[in-house]
């Protein structure tokens, strides 16, 4: 501990020198001023005092850290207290990606990224902006994704848009937004139907009657009438002005927060939800839906989510999964299913995860009869799954037991007439399942997609129908 003071200190006094040395020369100032400073100024300090130095020596500043990944340059300046954009000489190569979410920025002045030409990301979400000058963006002519939810936007001009000819996806929710006169550009803008991802879940805070509406929703003609003869209109009668509340499923762009690096990920963990949060992006990699209450997954939940490789859905109470509701998930890699109330997963569940790699299943009560048996089958038809956790809690006679361990033992024990196959001890009585299914015999393993990817193997293939 007192080593870390002590390094921290150390480093922080030489970055401080030149500055310090700089006072003395000057007006004479101590260093125990110069000291008292550097607490006052620390976020200064890191971000100012670290550019202009790497500015001159031409490596990146060491604040932020420079990353790579699928050979695009990441320049990670999160959680680094800025209160400004630093500027684009600071970087010894171009940044095709600047976080700069959990900052401290409040203004987005004219020409703040000018020199960022080579841009396509631009993360600047929970910070305090609440001020976005017209030619804020200039100079940002590549870039497709700008991320500014979760600040303090009241307002904003569509002008400001208007030098960023590429972009698609622009995030403005978490904002208070005004719903008001100096507002209507934006909103008609929003609303043009090939903007498709241009501020969808933005909401209005004020004026009262419009508390919660969508910006995309918003009647542009109302925002610059004449407020008392909109009042006067509606009189007694304020049915259609009434504040919405949110109802029906929660989205993930208005309750899980977004991060580009290093990959596209959303955490939506203990945020109370009771479903699956709807709209997660084709380009989202992972998603933490940890630590909240949904009891179920449902048909078409992850639908359009892809590019998922990594789920977590621990600590939720989770009872059942329906079949099909992972559909889709043709890349997915890594499914945490620990920690919930699950007893069996139902017959046709995991048939889709041809690229699961590891599988949680740990703190669930599994009932080891004969409903777990299809996904002892599943994995031993699927090597590749690690798993870990699938052991039996009922009946008290199998608790404890792995429950690969209790299928073994029951199969061993079931007597030959009554095994539902003899080419193989294993094969499952179809009426069992209650799905219909049908044995395909040698199927050969190109008609299992993705099929390069699998190394051959020689087993029976069951298929629904
Ligand atoms: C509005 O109308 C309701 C009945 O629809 C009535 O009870 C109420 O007094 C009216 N309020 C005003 C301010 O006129
Ligand atoms: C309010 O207006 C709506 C639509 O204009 C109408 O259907 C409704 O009956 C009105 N309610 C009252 C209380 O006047
Ligand atoms: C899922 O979330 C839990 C709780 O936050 C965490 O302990 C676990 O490691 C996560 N699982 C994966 C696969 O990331
Ligand atoms: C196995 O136990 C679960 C949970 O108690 C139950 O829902 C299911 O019907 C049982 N399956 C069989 C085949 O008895």
């Amino acid at each position: 501990m007192r080593l870390t003071h002590f390094f921290v200190f150390t480093s922080l006094f030489f970055l401080l020198l030149p500055s310090i040395q700089m006072k003395r020369a000057g007006k004479g100032k101590g260093l125990k001023r110069a000291r008292h400073k550097l607490t006052q100024d620390r976020g200064r300090v890191r971000g100012a005092r670290r550019y202009s130095r790497s500015g001159l020596s031409g490596l990146v500043s060491p604040s932020c850290s420079e990353l790579k990944e699928s050979g695009m340059i990441f320049m990670d300046c999160q959680e680094r207290q800025l209160t400004f954009i630093p500027p684009a000489n600071s970087w010894f190569r171009k940044p095709r990606h600047l976080l700069l979410a959990l900052n401290q920025i409040k203004i987005l002045q004219d020409g703040a990224f000018l020199g960022y030409d080579s841009l396509i990301s631009l993360d600047l979400q929970q910070n305090q902006i609440f001020q976005v000058e017209e030619g804020a963006f200039q100079g940002l002519t590549r870039l497709k994704t700008l991320l500014l939810q979760h600040n303090r936007l009241t307002t904003l001009s569509d002008e400001a848009l208007i030098s960023m000819p590429n972009l698609r996806d622009l995030r403005l929710n978490g904002n208070p937004w005004k719903c008001l006169c100096p507002l209507e550009s934006l909103i008609r803008t929003l609303q043009v139907p090939s903007n498709r991802n241009l501020g969808n879940n933005a909401r209005c805070a004020e004026p009262t009657w419009l508390k919660n509406r969508k910006l995309k929703t918003v009647d542009p003609e109302l925002l610059c009438k004449d407020v008392e003869a909109i009042s006067h209109r509606t009189g007694n009668n304020t049915s259609t002005f009434e504040p919405i509340p949110l109802r029906g499923k929660a989205d993930t762009a208005s309750v899980c927060h977004t991060y580009l690096f290093p990959h596209m990920r959303m955490d939506c963990s203990k945020r109370g939800l009771t479903e699956v949060p709807s709209g997660i992006p084709d380009d989202v990699v992972q998603v933490d839906l940890s630590h909240n209450s949904i009891r179920r997954l449902r048909l078409k939940d992850f639908q359009g989510a892809s590019g998922l490789r990594i789920l977590n859905l621990s600590s939720n109470s989770m009872e059942h999964i329906d079949p099909g509701s992972l559909f889709g998930l043709l890349h997915l890699q890594e499914l945490d299913l620990s920690d919930n109330n699950l007893h069996f997963l139902q017959y046709g569940v995991l048939e889709d995860l041809y690229f699961l790699s590891r599988l949680k299943l740990g703190g669930n009560p599994w009932v080891c009869n004969y409903s777990i048996h299809y996904m002892v089958y599943w994995l031993r038809l699927h090597p590749a799954v690690k798993h870990s956790g699938l052991w039996c809690h009922s009946p008290s006679e199998f608790a404890g037991e792995r429950v690969e361990e209790y299928v073994h033992s029951y199969n061993r024990e079931c007597p030959k007439d009554r095994q539902p196959s003899r080419t193989d001890p294993d094969m499952l009585d179809s009426v069992n399942w209650g799905t219909p299914m049908e044995l395909q015999g040698e199927v050969e393993e190109e008609e299992l997609e993705p099929s390069n990817l699998r190394a051959p193997q020689k087993y029976e293939v069951f298929r629904l129908r």
